[in-house]
């Protein structure tokens, strides 16, 4: 196809994607297929950069994308596949490394931060290259776009520069990738504490949304969220974050825009928005969770799309590889 092409990726956490995942990436990645040429994985070479047990990360990689089939990826028009049955990836983030400095490595402020947490003596060496490995993701598919969070563009600036270098010391060889850059896309808060963002590991259970909930937790959740003292319901980060927030969520659920709904609310309490907003989050949430179910109870089938998206991503990551294979004297 003549489309740009895209490539992202998704770790296979533990349990489900919570509502910050579904809002700020997956419904974009859902989007790109119609207009890109889009490459999607669940990055379980990257879950190993920190301890993994052999049968989670299994279940979870296929829980990842029984749900991001269920979110509406569809592999008529994107190409879904999981990073190991793709050996290129690690082949080529080999040839990367070699070519990354260690000063150049360690200025990656999310090792610093993720290594932290697991003492930074524990931590492992692959988490240490984890951006080099994201390198190599990238470049395989010559993707022109990488649909990335603020919080990852130094690593498109690495893949930019380690592109640079060997297209300059081998001869031009890999297509230079531009961050786009998901402005558009909602950050949701955590519920209970809606100065922080949501996260599968900083939230407390209650402010969390779980994708995979039963959904009358997940309406008690939206119902108990906390707000501010004020009635008013108004879009002010600011001065109401909590608010906010549930309107940001209401808002990209629905497709009503906020002032829309600032005066579908105008004189009603917190409590019409959180019973109403209750009811948009089950009816998301229901034919999710059901549709999820369904793949995960069909395994074969899930196989079988697995088996064909790595197929596909390999016809393109094993003709880049073998170029950069070649041009290094292998
Ligand atoms: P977590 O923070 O729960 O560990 P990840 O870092 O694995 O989630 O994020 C996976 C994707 O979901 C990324 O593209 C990230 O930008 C997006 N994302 C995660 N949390 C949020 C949030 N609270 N709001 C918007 N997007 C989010
Ligand atoms: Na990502």
């Amino acid at each position: 196809t003549d489309r740009p092409r895209v490539l992202s990726g998704i770790q296979p956490t533990a349990g489900s994607f919570h509502l910050g995942n579904y809002l700020g990436a997956v419904r974009q990645w859902v989007a790109l297929q119609e207009t890109h040429d889009a490459f999607y994985m669940v990055v379980d070479l990257h879950a190993i950069t920190v301890p993994q047990d052999p049968a989670e990360l299994r279940a979870n990689t296929r829980l990842a994308a029984a749900q991001l089939l269920a979110a509406g990826l569809d592999p008529d028009r994107c190409t879904l596949f999981v990073q190991s049955h793709v050996p290129e990836h690690a082949q080529l983030a080999w040839v990367m490394n070699c070519l990354t400095g260690f000063g150049e490595a360690s200025r990656m402020t999310q090792f610093k931060d993720k290594s932290a947490k697991q003492g930074a003596d524990r931590a492992s060496v692959g988490l240490f290259t984890y951006p080099v490995l994201q390198v190599a993701d990238i470049l395989l598919y010559q993707a022109g776009e990488v649909p990335v969070g603020e919080d990852q563009r130094q690593h498109i600036e690495l893949t930019r520069d380690l592109a640079e270098r060997f297209n300059g010391r081998f001869g031009e060889t890999f297509t230079m990738p531009k961050a786009y850059i998901l402005k558009e896309t909602a950050k949701i808060y955590d519920l209970q504490d809606p100065m922080v963002k949501m996260s599968k590991s900083a939230s407390t259970p209650k402010g969390l949304i779980n994708l995979l909930d039963e959904p009358k937790t997940t309406a008690k959740k939206v119902r108990s969220a906390v707000t501010d003292t004020d009635t008013v319901i108004r879009y002010d980060v600011v001065e109401k974050p909590g608010v906010s927030n549930l309107l940001t969520i209401y808002s990209t659920l629905t497709g009503a825009d906020i002032p829309e709904l600032e005066e579908k609310y105008a004189g009603k309490g917190y409590g019409a928005l959180k019973t109403d907003l209750a009811e948009v989050m089950v009816e998301f949430v229901t034919p999710f969770k059901e549709r999820t179910q369904q793949y995960l109870d069909d395994p074969e089938t899930l196989d079988s799309i697995l088996a064909k998206g790595a197929e596909k991503a390999r016809a393109v990551a094993a003709e880049t590889l073998s170029r950069a294979y070649d041009r290094v004297g292998f």
